[in-house]
């Protein structure tokens, strides 16, 4: 009887659908993929890291900039030879691309079976079974509601040390450039007690440090009304209290926040409590006024550089990176240098830099002109990166014999005897790793630095065991 049991276990597992999941974009489609496996597997699907063993493939896609999708569309026509050798597999693009344009992947490349946008996640299994019929099938609405609160997500991340925890989904702000509104749909919020319930839950599996996402943490709002009518409401400040007071052994980072919303309050709390890391996000785009109206970014160059000034006085230690982009529409050469003397000012721990890329739908598709020319973009783009590398190097020539406590996320990917891990500032540091851990909080003194990284030695330790 046992034996037949296990044989139908073992028969059952067999028979499990593989599924095979491929992530582009930004950290909430990170997390939403892990989302999709969980309700996957909920209903007898299995994952595969080997794409040739899969049964389903499914391409969680980011519309940000054009090439974001042509990398999908190149990674779609190498799809079409394993569905040679196997007709019966299913590929689905899912995610902001699949929000954006529709039923137009499919008739585009044949190959593609379903697609399915951000919001309609849950639906997946029956879609795939209907697929699995031979169906082409497609559902792309978005929700006011829907933030998969109660689905515990399957951690993708190989360390388990560093989790991804979605806080709100969505988007309210018409940046003029910027596509997500439109595939994400309106904002909402995630009620916080399954917030912290999950938080919680990661904590008792051993990692140490949670990413609170959102596209803008710091609109992050809940209103509920108790059983006395008395109403409640929790701020994103509020919010970012009670996760640090879960435990002093997590360390809490949160992206993106948006200049216009940024609080004094969010500051304060991130300075009442040593486990909210010392980092803020804080997309610039532009250091002039002028393409900053013509992006709707809601805010000045002035306004733009108080809140900077907020966080170094509230937050000395704190470490700040952008966003910026070069060429948007009407963009001068004097614009162009506003922006790079803002990176000065702000002198910018790091930065992650772009081309202007029209993307179809916008308002800055519809009604601004996409004029400057290719090789001014890359021009200064050029400059912004040049800018950017020297003010990082200066940022860290600057940490050298400083001490910063690391929490170590694994082996160094150079060297099997050094460890890596971050600061609180988000800085990548490599040190020896003598009898150290991954998950170990290490105090290391920085003896000098590489491009990208700190490298220096441990000098006493600070092991947290909370459990
Ligand atoms: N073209 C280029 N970059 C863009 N971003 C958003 N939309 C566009 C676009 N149309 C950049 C912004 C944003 C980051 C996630 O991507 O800098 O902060
Ligand atoms: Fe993320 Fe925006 Fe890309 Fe969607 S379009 S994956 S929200 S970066």
């Amino acid at each position: 009887m046992n034996s037949n049991n296990s044989d139908f276990t073992d028969l059952n597992i067999q028979s499990k659908q593989k599924l095979y999941i491929e992530t582009y974009g930004c950290q909430m489609n990170a997390a939403d993929s892990e989302v999709v496996i969980s309700i996957l597997q909920d209903n007898g699907y299995q994952t595969t890291e080997n794409i040739d063993d899969a049964d389903v493939i499914l391409v969680n896609t980011c519309s940000i900039r054009e090439n974001a999708e042509q990398r999908v569309w190149g990674r779609l026509d190498v799809f079409k030879h394993l569905k040679k050798k196997k007709p019966e597999l299913i590929v689905g693009v899912i995610g902001c691309m699949a929000e954006r344009l529709k039923e137009e992947i499919i008739k585009k490349k044949k190959i593609v079976d379903l697609v399915v946008g951000p919001d309609a996640y849950r639906d997946l299994p029956t879609l795939l079974e209907t697929s699995e019929t031979g169906q082409k099938v497609v559902n792309v609405l978005l929700s006011k509601e829907e933030t998969y609160d109660d689905i515990n997500p399957v951690r993708l991340d190989k360390n388990h040390v560093s989790a991804f925890v979605s806080i709100m989904r969505g988007c309210n702000n018409m940046c003029t450039y910027c596509i997500v509104p439109y595939v994400r749909g309106r904002e909402r919020s995630r009620d916080p007690e399954t917030i912290i319930r999950e938080i919680k839950e990661i904590l008792e599996l051993g990692y140490k440090e949670v990413t609170l996402l959102g596209q803008n943490v710091d609109s992050y709002y809940w209103k509920t009304t108790d059983s006395n009518n008395h109403h409640h409401e929790l701020t994103f400040a509020q919010l970012l209290e009670k996760v640090a007071k879960i435990s002093p052994d997590l360390r809490i980072r949160f992206s993106t926040s948006h200049p216009k919303d940024i609080s004094d309050n969010v500051l304060y709390t991130m300075a009442m409590y040593n486990n909210i890391c010392n980092h803020i996000h804080l997309p610039a785009q532009s250091g002039s006024t002028k393409v900053l109206k013509l992006m709707n970014r809601s805010y000045t160059r002035e306004e733009y550089m108080n809140k900077i000034m907020a966080i170094k006085k509230i937050l000395p230690e704190c470490a700040i990176s952008t966003d910026m982009m070069t060429g948007f529409c009407d963009e001068t050469d004097d614009d162009h240098k506003e922006t790079l003397s803002l990176m000065r000012w702000v002198n910018y721990d790091y930065a992650y830099m772009f081309k202007y890329s029209e993307r179809p739908g916008t308002m800055a598709a519809k009604k601004l002109s996409d004029n400057v020319p290719e090789e001014i973009k890359s021009r200064r783009l050029t400059e912004i990166i040049d800018l950017q590398n020297k003010l990082s190097k200066t940022s860290k020539k600057q940490d050298i014999g400083k001490i910063f406590e690391v929490l170590v996320e694994g082996t160094s990917k150079r060297s099997n005897d050094n460890l890596v891990g971050r600061n609180s500032q988000n800085k990548v540091i490599v040190f020896p790793r003598e009898n150290f851990q991954t998950g170990d909080y290490v105090s290391v003194k920085i003896e000098k630095t590489t491009s990208a990284t700190l490298i220096g030695y441990a000098v006493k330790t600070i092991i947290k065991t909370a459990y």
